[in-house]
């Protein structure tokens, strides 16, 4: 059985990412699931109303949902922690904006979770800023291997994907190789250079320069500031299915030839990123939970000054909590 711990559970990310789990979509529903709901202290009747919804869904694989706001409880014995725990962004915010309120919620919880998950627990940090959350959880659950720790960067990957389809008219699946380098935030890189088309480079389908390197780039970059815009609120179902994908990447083998993007420490990573960041590499698993970077991918010049703006920033954002949080 998966013990899944899940943080934000009355949020509303959460509250479309729980069906999906509990359906069995992270494991290619062969697995039975064991969630373990996490939320604030005087959420205990909404998260109870959660649990209730899920039992009434009979889903044949959920055999087991615990709720409470104690972290030690609620992390014991997971296989797999999802933290989407932590304030949105409004409207006219940078998510970096969240980081000295959201950040403190990662002390203790990585630190739980290094006292009590199972030792080889996997933990995807959703909640923002995320890359410099997740950097915060790691250090303080240092007892889990560093590997083990992603910020999510699959939702960026998709809107590139479906961006890039659009744009060329052909079905989102015949997009693959999307990178996005560095910071879940308005700096990230998706990399159009190397991705493919049905077979192609993107630039020998989309011919047009000027189009990738403005237009695309800045509308991945701002799409969660335009769905805000848009709907009042952040990105929630959108969001959930990608935690879903995120997991479903580290369980399936990567096809041949291809690679999907997560925010992962860079210890010893191919492409000379500074050390001791959580940063949006090209990644690619055998279905064991495990990663590899994906070596030798060709970066011309333009991608390269915009990973060192990203890595930049990742830079600051950790200088800016290093005294208090790391
Ligand atoms: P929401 O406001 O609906 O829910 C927030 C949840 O976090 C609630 O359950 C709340 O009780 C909990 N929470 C708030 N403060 C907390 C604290 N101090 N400790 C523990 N839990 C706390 O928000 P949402 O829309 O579900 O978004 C959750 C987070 O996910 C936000 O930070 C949002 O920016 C982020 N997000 C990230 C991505 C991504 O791609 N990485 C995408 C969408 C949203
Ligand atoms: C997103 O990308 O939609 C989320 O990170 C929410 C946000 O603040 O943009």
């Amino acid at each position: 059985m998966k013990r899944i711990a899940v943080t934000g559970a009355t949020g509303q990310i959460v509250y479309s990412l729980l069906f999906r789990i509990a359906h069995g979509d992270l494991f290619n529903h062969s697995e039975p699931i064991a969630l373990h709901l996490y939320d604030l202290p005087g959420t205990e009747a909404m998260m109870e109303g959660v649990a209730m919804e899920l039992e009434d869904c009979a889903f044949p694989l959920l055999k087991e949902v615990r709720i409470g706001s104690d972290l030690h409880k609620q992390f014991e014995g997971v296989d797999l922690a999802l933290l989407v725990g932590a304030k949105p962004r409004g409207p006219g915010m940078e998510r970096a904006d969240l980081l000295m309120d959201n950040g403190k919620i990662f002390v203790d919880q990585g630190r739980a979770l290094g006292e009590v998950a199972s030792k080889d627990v996997k933990v995807i940090i959703v909640g923002n800023p995320c890359n410099t959350n997740c950097l915060i959880a790691m250090s303080h659950g240092s007892s889990i291997p560093r590997q083990n720790f992603h910020a999510m960067m699959r939702l960026d990957q998709n809107r590139a994907q479906a961006l890039l389809a659009k744009k060329a008219q052909v079905p989102v699946k015949g997009v693959k190789r999307m990178t996005i380098w560095g910071n879940h935030s308005a700096t990230q890189v998706p990399d159009f250079t190397n991705a493919t088309i049905e077979g192609k480079k993107a630039p020998e389908v989309i011919q047009d320069a000027s189009w990738f390197q403005g237009e695309f780039i800045e509308t991945i970059q701002k799409r969660g500031a335009a769905i805000i815009a848009a709907r009042g609120k952040s990105s929630a179902a959108s969001a959930a299915n990608a935690v879903v994908e995120t997991v479903r990447d580290l369980y399936t083998p990567t096809p041949k030839g291809e690679w999907f993007s997560s925010a992962v420490c860079s210890d010893g990573n191919p492409y000379g990123i500074e050390e001791n960041l959580i940063f949006g590499f090209p990644c690619r698993s055998e279905g064991d939970g495990n990663f590899e970077i994906v070596p030798d991918i060709p970066l011309d010049y333009f991608i390269k000054e915009k990973i060192a703006i990203t890595q930049k920033e990742l830079i600051s954002e950790r200088e800016c909590i290093q005294k208090e949080l790391l």
